[in-house]
């Protein structure tokens, strides 16, 4: 069988919605696609740590600090989980965290921006968590196994962020004039950075079109991004705040909101490092490796005595 015959074989296993598994013949652009997606997904996870990080010892109140607390708890493990799945496509946890630190690796745009107050925590729950749910439960159909499988936990822990992040805003939004006003300014900083979350358009997109033949995407970025539009455009009323776009208003003949053109020079200025936070982030990342570097090696000389230990034991048997 050439090739062709073999990448035609799988597009019709694609078609027919059948997963791929990892020990299953796939096409090398197939594998790098999702190793990319996959474990620039998971650095998003663990770089999105860091702004709510900063927050979970001036939470206001213990409730509020033991949800946000469980929630950077969840990202941590979000993040786990897809670097174990990006590693089922033949690349290690090591070359995808040098990746990472090197600067070759991406990781979402909108954690490279400041967490100015405490509404920010309200704020990145809200529109951050429900971006990445928008985006993260059309992946639970993946057609990469370990991927939409990995999405299917996450995608249940996603909503309580979203969910808390929207009863936080919703509690400042009755609360004082300055509540309110703290409220309305850190959604008129985060509201452009989320939309661009959802990528660039498709028609500057060069991954989409393949991603959605190969089912890894099961929409395009732009549908995402309206769904998203729509979303929020009925949830503000309800915090009783406007989007900072002039431009959104409903469109009754499309049967969705219209909004404004999206600042894609500042998206790839923020993508290609020189965002508010980009220095700040890696730099952290990067201090926790090196500063973990003494477990790692614990971990790996106590694997090898445990396999020292079982050796000679199954010795001590066989004799
Ligand atoms: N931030 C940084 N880079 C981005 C980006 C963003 N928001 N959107 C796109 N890019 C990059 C892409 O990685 C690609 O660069 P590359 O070729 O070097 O990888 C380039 O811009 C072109 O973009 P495309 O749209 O063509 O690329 P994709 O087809 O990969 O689509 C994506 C981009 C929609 C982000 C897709 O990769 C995806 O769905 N990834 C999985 C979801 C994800 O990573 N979400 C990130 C947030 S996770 C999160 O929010 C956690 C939550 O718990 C807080």
């Amino acid at each position: 069988m050439t090739t062709l015959d073999m990448e035609q074989k799988f597009q019709e296993r694609i078609d027919a919605e059948e997963r791929i598994e990892p020990k299953d013949w796939m096409p090398e652009k197939y594998r790098q696609t999702l190793i990319r997606q996959i474990s620039q997904h998971a650095h998003s996870e663990i770089v999105g740590m860091l702004p709510e990080g900063n927050w979970i010892t001036r939470a206001p109140n213990l409730r509020r600090k033991t949800a946000l607390l469980a929630k950077v708890q969840d990202e941590a493990g979000h993040g786990l989980y897809l670097y174990a799945a990006a590693e089922t496509l033949g690349i290690s946890r090591d070359e995808m965290i040098s990746q990472l630190h090197s600067g070759e690796a991406k990781y979402s745009n909108i954690f490279n921006y400041p967490t100015l107050t405490w509404a920010d925590m309200g704020t990145i729950g809200w529109l951050v968590d429900g971006a990445a749910i928008m985006n993260q439960v059309p992946l639970c159909r993946c057609s990469y196994g370990p991927y939409a499988r990995a999405m299917v936990r996450v995608c249940k822990e996603e909503s309580f962020h979203q969910r808390q992040g929207f009863e936080l805003l919703l509690t400042l939004s009755k609360g004082t004039k300055e509540q309110r006003e703290m409220l309305q300014e850190s959604v008129n900083r985060f509201w452009w950075p989320s939309m661009m979350m959802f990528g660039p358009s498709d028609t500057d997109s060069p991954h989409t079109a393949q991603s959605m033949k190969w089912k890894i995407k099961r929409f395009t970025n732009d549908e995402l991004r309206q769904k998203f539009v729509d979303v929020c455009a009925e949830q503000a009323k309800t915090l009783n705040i406007t989007l900072p776009d002039p431009d959104l208003k409903w469109n009754e003949e499309r049967g969705h909101y219209d909004f404004g053109a999206i600042d894609w020079d500042e998206f790839w200025r923020v993508v290609k490092g020189d965002g508010p936070c980009n220095r700040e982030r890696l730099g952290a990342r990067v201090r926790a490796h090196e500063e973990g570097a003494w477990v790692r090696e614990a971990a790996t000389a106590f694997a090898a005595k445990e396999a020292q230990r079982r050796q000679v034991a199954e010795l001590r048997e066989a004799v």
